[in-house]
């Protein structure tokens, strides 16, 4: 079948689309149905069927006979380690695991923080909670104590689970400290928490509170898969939304089950066995659809790759590891490769490898530039795909079927909407434009198994931020434009998220440390734009009068409290006093036209401008910092 008939497919019958999807799953109750409406425009997936993800994920391939297949691979030139997981390897770690902590009370709907490196534990702690029904919240390495402290305030976890250590090059990331420190600062207390020690960082263990991961299992009942509702939380996942306190996006289990299934074969082309690698990691979206669930869930190989693009050792390792692990599908962030790019323009480590076994690339997490598109294409002979998704979805929108049909590549598209996803460009009164016009890309209720039901504790907010501004529609947030032959375009976000590296911060939650900053009035953040990292974070301060202070070390102590309170992630390294800020008669500081400006592009005189004269004041200030780079 064509993409066009596939879409038109489930366009034509959506029940009987997931439905017929839904049998390649394990069900412990079968669904009566696809979607359930009945509270829109809240809506659910496969609600009265019961199901468990692990099973699905792990034990049902031992099952069947695949238990020597390789599960995990983990490489790791940081630590210069690699092992293999085999299935049934796989389940009966998980199995000890969610063992040892239902013997501690962890039961089905209670909530579990991860907090951990790309090791093939932090995946055996997601299945572990996947096989209680425990409800998982992975929480990114590179973000700081408070920015944990405020997911353990929302998220109430009964446990948390976290490595003693990450590893970045040249820097240990001593996790155990930032998470005691993260404890101290909520609310909330965890019962108790697991620490899996590394060997490059033995912690303090704190009694009472902290067991040793190794310890706790010691001589406990391995734990079966508990069935849960097809609509039962799998976890949550906290991302950035316009303010510092971040959206927890909840995925419920049989659609993520359903959806991550129907991907792998008819989006990425793998069929079961076939090594699939995604080079993100678990605390983002990407790290839980694709190099957990998805990839187990599909019985394929999936690795866990503790390193960077560039300088684990050298611009080669992503090739190395392609070649030396068989991958045949690969996933990569667009940043990464221009990484790759910028140290080895001229593809010298790609020569040395032989790549035969790679089938194609995909891209993902942020704008894909033709540039970085053509060098791909060029150096590895295979389609690079460029795809668009967000956390929310939980899988993706728009890309070019590659297990349907291969569409034409058009470069700077993402391609063609998935099946389940009515992609529409509306105006601001929520009309549709005409092709080839830019507007708010608007998605068409309900959204397909597999993506947000809603936000953890948080339904007003959920409503508020997707839902109200065009009703009947989900608001994603980006916007752009679809052409004649319904391809999208993905241009700029419409909110106050940048992305930076493809990683996804909020100017809002920069803003609001900056502000805290004693000398500091008021400040403005924007994302400028960067030829490595996509965008990166700049601040804009404008002082207290009387605070007669060296102009640059506010700017120091701004940069560290962001780091502090943020974490390095937040790449937030440029900054500036300025006397005033530009704004709107009604006082609204005029964002977009400061990134005009540092991005040295045109732009329209607002109209509604209180004082043009400072637009040159940010201009000279922004010339002081670099800007626009030439
Ligand atoms: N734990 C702790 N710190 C982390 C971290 C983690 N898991 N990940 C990143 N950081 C730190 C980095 O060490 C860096 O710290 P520094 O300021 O002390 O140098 C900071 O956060 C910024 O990281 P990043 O923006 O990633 O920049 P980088 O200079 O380390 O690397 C690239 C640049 C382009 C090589 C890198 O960004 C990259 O490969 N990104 C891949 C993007 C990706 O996979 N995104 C996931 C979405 S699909
Ligand atoms: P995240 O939730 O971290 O996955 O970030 C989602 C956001 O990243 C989207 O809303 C887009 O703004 C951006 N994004 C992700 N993929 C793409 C893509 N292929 N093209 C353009 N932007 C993208």
């Amino acid at each position: 079948m064509a993409y066009k008939d596939v879409y038109d497919s489930w366009n034509q019958d959506p029940n009987a689309f997931w439905m017929q999807a839904a049998e390649s799953i394990d069900w412990d109750k079968k669904p009566s149905k696809a979607l359930f409406d009945e509270n829109a425009p809240l809506y659910e997936w496969f609600s009265d069927g019961m199901v468990n993800t692990c099973w699905n994920a792990v034990d049902r391939h031992v099952e069947a006979g695949r238990g020597e297949q390789t599960a995990i691979i983990y490489d790791s030139p940081i630590t210069h380690t690699k092992r293999s997981i085999s299935y049934v390897e796989l389940r009966n770690r998980v199995a000890l695991l969610a063992g040892a902590l239902r013997a501690k009370g962890v039961e089905k709907g209670d909530r579990v923080i991860i907090y951990m490196p790309m090791i093939p534990e932090a995946l055996e702690a997601m299945l572990a909670c996947a096989r209680l029904g425990a409800i998982h919240s992975v929480v990114f390495g590179g973000f700081a104590a408070h920015e944990l402290a405020v997911r353990i305030d929302d998220a109430k976890p009964k446990c948390i689970i976290a490595a003693s250590c990450g590893l970045e090059p040249g820097r240990v990331v001593h996790y155990k400290p930032l998470l005691d420190g993260a404890i101290d600062q909520a609310t909330h207390k965890p019962d108790f928490c697991v620490i899996f020690q590394r060997e490059q960082e033995v912690a303090h263990l704190e009694e009472g509170r902290d067991v040793n991961w190794h310890g706790f299992q010691y001589g406990v009942e391995p734990a079966d898969c508990v069935p849960v509702e097809g609509n039962h939380p799998a976890y949550i996942l906290y991302t950035s939304g316009t303010t510092g306190q971040p959206k927890g996006v909840i995925r419920h289990t049989a659609g993520q089950l359903v959806a991550l299934n129907w991907t792998m074969k008819n989006v990425y082309n793998v069929d079961p066995g076939d090594v699939f690698w995604a080079a993100s990691d678990v605390g983002w979206v990407v790290g839980h659809s694709y190099i957990c669930y998805g990839p187990l869930i599909h019985g394929n190989t999936t690795i866990v790759f503790e390193g960077k693009p560039v300088g684990t050792p050298d611009a080669g390792t992503f090739w190395r590891v392609i070649s030396e692990h068989n991958v045949k599908s690969f996933f990569t962030a667009p940043t990464a490769f221009r990484a790759v790019k910028r140290d080895d323009p001229t593809g010298e480590f790609v020569k040395k490898y032989d790549l035969s076994c790679l089938k194609a690339v995909f891209l993902a997490g942020e704008r894909a530039d033709p540039d970085t598109i053509k060098w791909a294409q060029d150096q590895l002979n295979v389609p690079v795909i460029d795809h668009w998704w967000q956390t929310e979805t939980g899988w993706a929108i728009a890309a070019n079927p590659l297990g349907i049909e291969e569409l034409p590549v058009k470069l700077g598209s993402p391609s063609v909407p998935m099946p389940g996803y009515d992609v529409r460009i509306l105006d601001e009164a929520g009309h549709e434009v005409a092709d080839g016009q830019l507007g708010a890309i608007a998605i068409k209720l309900p959204l397909p198994p597999g993506t947000l039901p809603n936000l953890w504790n948080a339904e007003a907010r959920y409503r508020k931020s997707y839902l109200d501004h065009f009703p009947g529609y989900y608001e994603t947030g980006d916007a752009g434009m679809k052409d004649e032959d319904g391809y999208l375009y993905i241009m700029a976000r419409t909110d106050d998220v940048i992305n930076v590296a493809g990683h996804r911060l909020s100017t809002g939650a920069m803003e609001e440390v900056l502000a805290a900053h004693p000398d500091v009035a008021e400040c403005a953040v924007i994302g400028v734009a960067d030829k490595l990292k996509g965008q990166m974070p700049m601040g804009f301060l404008c002082l207290n009068t009387g605070a007669d202070r060296d102009h640059g070390d506010v700017v120091k102590e701004c940069v560290k409290l962001v780091r502090e309170q943020i974490g390095p992630v937040a790449a937030f390294k440029l900054a500036t006093v300025v006397d005033r800020l530009p704004k709107t008669r009604s006082g609204k500081i005029l964002r977009g036209t400061m990134v005009k400006i540092a991005d040295g592009e045109s732009f329209k005189m607002p109209a509604t401008i209180d004082d043009p004269d400072i637009l040159d004041e940010i201009a000279d200030a922004l010339k002081g910092l670099g800007y626009p780079a030439s």
